[in-house]
């Protein structure tokens, strides 16, 4: 049994997990900063970056403790080493660096976005590659063919906003809080989706690029309006957001014909207007729908362990001293897209 100790620490959530390398998660600890950041109403890289270390040590001790394993016993390290917010990041692969140098152990500086793109191999052990990936959170909005471990054609990006972005965004317009993906999800209970005209950026364009600023826009002018219940806006909004996401996954599903099941990952995939939709767009290509289960859909150290586990697996060798990165594309051939603020 191969034994790998994941850190994760890019954006808001502390996580630490264990994962051998049959996809067994033998312990596992998130801590999450939502009181921390909620004052603010978006995540403030700084106190990110201090309550990752405040955290860091004390979970990595009682990861241990609860799997009752020795640092000795575990093979190797991985720590996220971008893209994100580069002070946490910092934060996690300089722990990362200090265990594997005191307990001479290889250091696997994993790339986030592979993490989330491998996590349903973790879970769904016949999930086959090429797949269609969705990779939908607060910081990217992706669609990527995942080839094999290493090997990520990405076929369309954000021009704009990130999706969870824009969910957290409109529940800040809304007055409902943060994180405003699940609080949005909420409102928009018993709301009409029909009852604000919204537009559904980029809909029927031949490439299956995302944008969210317009609807953003669009929102925030119904929202001053004063015209319509906060119901009726969430529930909108939610709905023309789900539009976006399934005309894009299958404009993409058309570009991937070899593709095995389309997958879903990131905190967005939460949401259950927008995991029926998707479910729906599978169906019409008889293909699988693997949405792996909340707790891998979020940040986690687990995917970033099992990251690990597959480049070992595939007879990859780690980089050497690996460098904490603000922005790592997945696919460093993939094209910039239009519009300056395309996420990682
Ligand atoms: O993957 P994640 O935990 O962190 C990032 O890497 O960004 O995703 C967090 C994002 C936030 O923008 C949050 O508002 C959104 O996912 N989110 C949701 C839901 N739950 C979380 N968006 C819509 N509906 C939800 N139920
Ligand atoms: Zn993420």
């Amino acid at each position: 049994m191969r034994l790998v100790l994941g850190i994760e620490s890019s954006c808001d959530e502390t996580a630490v997990a264990l994962v051998t390398d049959d996809g067994r998660v033998l312990a596992e600890r998130i801590a999450s900063q939502e009181e921390a950041h909620r004052p603010f109403g978006g995540v403030v890289p700084e106190l990110a970056a201090r309550a990752h270390a405040e955290r860091i040590g004390p979970m990595l001790q009682s990861v241990l403790a609860d799997a009752g394993v020795e640092l000795e016993a575990v093979d190797a390290i991985a720590a996220t080493a971008g893209p994100g917010l580069i002070g946490g990041v910092m934060v996690g692969l300089v722990t990362g660096k200090a265990l594997a140098f005191a307990a001479n152990k290889p250091l696997w500086g994993v790339n986030h976005l592979e993490g989330h793109a491998l996590s349903p191999r973790l879970v769904d052990r016949d999930l086959r590659f090429p797949y269609l990936l969705l990779l939908v959170s607060g910081g990217h909005c992706q669609l990527i063919a995942v080839e094999g471990v290493g090997r990520y054609r990405r076929l369309a990006t954000t021009i704009d906003d990130a999706a969870g972005e824009a969910f957290d965004k409109v529940a800040k317009m809304l007055g409902l809080g943060f994180p405003g993906g699940p609080a949005v999800e909420r409102a928009a209970v018993g709301g009409n989706p029909d009852a604000v005209p919204l537009p559904r950026p980029l809909v029927g364009s031949g490439e299956p690029h995302f944008s969210f600023a317009g609807l953003k826009t669009a929102v925030l002018r119904a929202v001053e309006s004063g015209r319509y219940a906060v119901a009726d806006i969430a529930a909108s909004f939610q709905a023309a957001v789900t539009d976006c996401l399934s005309d894009r996954t299958r404009i993409a599903l058309r570009a991937t014909p070899d593709a095995t099941a389309l997958v879903v990952a990131g905190g967005v995939a939460a949401n259950k207007a927008v995991r029926a939709a998707l479910e729906a767009v599978a169906g019409e290509q008889a293909l699988p729908f693997v949405a792996p289960p909340l707790r891998l859909c979020t940040d986690n150290a687990a995917m970033i362990a099992w990251a690990a586990q597959e480049r070992i697996a595939a007879g990859h060798q780690p980089e050497e001293d690996p460098q904490a990165r603000p922005r790592w594309p997945l696919d460093p051939a993939a094209e910039p897209v239009r519009g300056a603020g395309v996420k990682a």
